[in-house]
């Protein structure tokens, strides 16, 4: 080990709150990420509740998951909701022309969906269609959910749903810049204010407006849109993938070298900018903060697992993936008094996701592991930190070894997560903590022999997490020493 990290976290002082919608997921009609992964209908062989089946659901009910974002991403600008109410056997079967070409039969449509967020116990952020929509499709959809009367609500109740549904969160399209319409920004604000004025909330709750925000660092689309378009909506998205190796052709997601892994933490550190440059844009027009940053889709992106369909962007997750986690999770904890919801892209079988399933099989990655080992940070209350980390760089790449955030917990304890992004040195760290009266510390670590380790069917439990007995306290100091490669919880209390 080199010379330590120096953290100080002032427990006597409160920043934001670290929001539980920052766990928010992200769920596409997007290969197995609905059918297979979540939605397997009638099919016996794999226990459901009408058609979800439980060992997916129930691993998300573990994660405590806040909100569910459905049904896109690019697929939510070519999707009309009537086309999934009613009779299966009436629905029509469309292509998914974004995502394979693959036949969409509109099996999992607004009540299904519904439905699994009950199942899960999560809110639903549901994304509109503004590419090939028009703003009254998108108004009669939330007057259909939403109402208690009327005409739509009738119909929604001969459905089968009698009672109105909560729609907290709604998107007002997806990438307009991209496949929600190849807009500038100027008519993206326009078609946003135009679309949002129609969205009616139901008397007694309110839906939230979630504009469609930038694509990584283009940050004249976040100007244009708090400048035109801020007053009315609630929230500006903002997308951020971690593509190490470029677009094409893209890099393996199990088999990289250290300086792929380098890149690849390289690359999700730069969340910290994007962030802090569209913030400051924000800032200039929303100096109150009432508009959130949604970083609605972010997460690593690399290519296809052999054999698998393409355009499926079904991808292994390793070791590496926690740790981008980790960082991206930290870095939001920095930006909580902005940043009130981000949604890792995907929830199940799509880029970096939670949960990976074949046929009845079914197996958790090592993100889900960062996300459980995070869950103590939902709501809780952000303490303010510095960090001074020692460099680690491989090739072109260098950032600090030590990524790291603390909240006090709903539960009253002190929660700090350390991560230690050197895959070959332990990181040994000095923590000064002020005004944190708890002495007894208790710890979880996640980390494996091989920066490629990764769980599989065959091998479920390759990266799973472990009690973690390496942090002591004494006189106000915390000292730890984080084992190369590794995510660490501790639980101060
Ligand atoms: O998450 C996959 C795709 O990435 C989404 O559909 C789109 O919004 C983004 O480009």
């Amino acid at each position: 080990p080199g010379e330590p990290a120096r953290i100080t976290i002032r427990g006597d002082q409160a920043g934001p709150t670290y929001d539980r919608r920052i766990f928010t997921q992200f769920a596409e009609h997007l290969g197995n990420g609905i059918y297979g992964g979540l939605w397997v209908g009638n099919d016996r062989r794999i226990p459901n509740t009408r058609g979800f089946r439980n060992d997916v659901v129930a691993a998300l009910k573990r994660l405590g998951v806040p909100v569910i974002r459905w049904p896109g991403g690019c697929f939510a600008d070519e999707y009309h909701w009537r086309e999934g109410i009613g009779p299966k056997a009436k629905r029509p079967v469309k292509i998914n022309t974004n995502w394979g070409g693959v036949t969409e039969d509109n099996a999992v449509g607004t009540h299904e969906f519904m439905d699994l967020t009950e199942q899960v116990g999560a809110e639903a952020y549901i994304s509109g269609n503004v590419g090939n929509g028009s703003a009254r499709e998108m108004a009669e959809w939330v007057e259909y959910m939403t109402q208690r009367a009327g005409t739509l609500a009738d119909e929604r109740a001969r459905n089968g749903r009698k009672e109105p549904w909560k729609v907290p969160y709604f998107g007002i399209g997806n990438e307009l810049w991209g496949c929600g319409g190849n807009m500038r920004p100027e008519y993206g604000a326009d078609e946003t204010k135009r679309f949002a004025t129609f969205i009616k909330s139901p008397e007694g709750s309110r839906v939230l407006k979630i504009a469609s925000g930038a694509n990584s660092d283009d940050y004249n689309w976040t100007e244009v849109m708090m400048r035109e378009a801020m007053r009315h909506i609630d929230a500006v998205s903002l997308h951020y993938y971690t593509v190490p190796g470029g677009w094409a052709p893209k890099a393996s997601p199990t088999q990289f070298t250290e300086s792929e892994w380098a890149e690849t933490l390289g690359l999700t550190w730069k969340m910290e900018e994007l962030i802090a440059k569209h913030s400051a844009i924000m800032d200039k027009y929303d100096p109150q903060k009432r508009v959130w940053l949604a970083v609605d889709e972010w997460g690593t992106w690399y290519g296809q697992d052999p054999g698998t369909t393409p355009g499926f962007l079904r991808q292994q997750n390793t070791l590496r993936d926690a740790l981008v986690a980790a960082i991206n999770l930290n870095i939001f904890a920095k930006h909580a008094d902005r940043v009130k919801m981000t949604a890792i892209a995907q929830m199940v079988n799509v880029l970096q996701a939670m949960i990976l399933t074949d046929g009845p099989k079914m197996v958790l990655t090592p993100t889900y592991h960062v996300f459980e080992m995070y869950k103590p940070f939902m709501d809780g209350t952000v303490l303010p930190i510095t960090i001074d980390s020692p460099y680690y760089s491989r090739d072109k790449w260098a950032i600090p070894a030590v990524s790291a955030s603390a909240v006090r917990g709903k539960d009253g304890a002190v929660h700090i997560a350390l991560s230690n992004a050197d895959p070959n040195r332990p990181a040994p760290i000095n923590v000064a903590l002020t005004g944190v009266a708890g002495t007894t510390i208790t710890g979880r670590v996640l980390t494996a022999p091989t920066m490629t380790a990764h769980n599989n069917f065959d091998n479920p439990n390759a990266v799973v997490p472990a009690t973690f007995t390496g942090a002591q306290i004494a006189n106000g100091t915390l000292s730890v020493t984080l084992p190369a490669k590794s995510v660490v919880m501790l639980d101060v209390k």
